[in-house]
């Protein structure tokens, strides 16, 4: 197949480089490519002539959404429409990657794909108008839901743990946000397998099983040989910052299991991915110096 990869330097679009080894790939990314510019994104498609376009790029720190909105509509909203006109343009399908913060969670179990999102804070809002552009542009399409990506060489929630473990000794870790922390090694395999089907549609796509921050923390701690660390687990309410992010947001693979494609546990894909990560680690000497 061919496939371009728009938003190829971000953590999902560098696993997606990893996996699809079998196809022909176009990784896209700034400052050649910015998905605010649609006639760039216009002329590398147009002369690429994909079948499909997985859309990974987006404005992603959500308190900085929250601080300027407008970027964060200008990227995730018409940056998103801008590559669905060229898909459209380029007669491909297209993949969308979205986010567990289209939901507000209220909803006291996971929600699958038939919920009906009610974002509560700008990130979210502008990745849901994203998903509608791409509703309205397209009919030939995969939105993929995700929630609390970490891969390698990224900047998140994993590596942020681990740099404050080594620099302050003791954690607070909130513990009343709940949701899936997801390899995105493994999201790259199911998103490669899913774009061959032909079953267009919505999936949540994470790791399976879900967790608070706090044990989320606790077990990056542990793999990564700090398990004596101490960590304190807080209320959302003491941890002040510019979001407020929903409070329980799991996401169930409902419609990926109906064609075989689920992920494996949360925690068996951590240990993975430490496994690949012996600099990450801290050996026993380490912790007795
Ligand atoms: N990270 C998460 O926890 C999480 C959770 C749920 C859903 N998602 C969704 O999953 C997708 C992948 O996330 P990720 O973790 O791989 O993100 P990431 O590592 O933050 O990478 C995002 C990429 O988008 C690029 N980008 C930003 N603005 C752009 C623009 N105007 N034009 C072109 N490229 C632009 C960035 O480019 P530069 O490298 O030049 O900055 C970066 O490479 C995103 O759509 C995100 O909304 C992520």
């Amino acid at each position: 197949m061919r496939i371009a990869v728009v938003g190829s330097r971000g953590q999902l679009g560098r696993a997606l480089l990893e996996v699809l080894t079998d196809d022909l790939v176009l990784p896209m990314a700034r400052p050649e490519y910015d998905i605010t510019n649609l006639e760039a994104i216009r002329k590398g498609l147009l002369a690429f002539r994909p079948d499909v376009v997985i859309l990974t790029a987006a404005f992603t720190n959500v308190d900085g959404c929250e601080r300027e909105p407008e970027k964060a509509y200008a990227v995730n909203a018409l940056g998103t429409r801008n590559v669905a006109l060229a898909t459209y343009e380029c007669g491909a399908a297209m993949v969308y990657v979205s986010t567990n913060e289209v939901f507000d969670g209220t909803k006291r179990e996971p929600y699958w794909e038939f919920d009906p999102p009610n974002p509560i804070g700008v990130y979210g809002r502008s990745k849901l108008a994203g998903e509608q552009f791409v509703r309205d542009i397209l009919s030939r399409f995969y939105i993929v839901r995700t929630a609390w990506l970490y891969y390698h060489g990224g900047n998140n929630f994993v590596t942020k743990i681990i740099r404050a473990a080594d620099e302050r000794g003791a954690l607070r870790v909130v513990a009343d946000e709940v949701s899936n922390p997801t390899y995105a090694l493994d999201l790259a395999c199911a998103i490669s397998k899913l774009i061959r089907t032909g079953h267009y549609g919505i999936y949540h796509f994470t790791n399976s099983g879900s967790c608070s921050r706090y044990e989320f923390a606790c077990l990056i701690l542990k793999l990564s040989g700090r398990g004596d660390v101490p960590v304190e687990p807080i209320t959302s309410d003491q941890w002040k910052r510019v979001a407020t992010p929903p409070l329980y947001t799991p996401l169930r693979n409902f419609c990926g299991a109906q064609i075989d494609i689920t992920l494996r546990p949360w925690q068996e894909a951590l240990k993975a991915f430490f496994e690949r990560e012996p600099g990450l680690k801290k050996s026993s000497d380490e912790r007795a110096g």
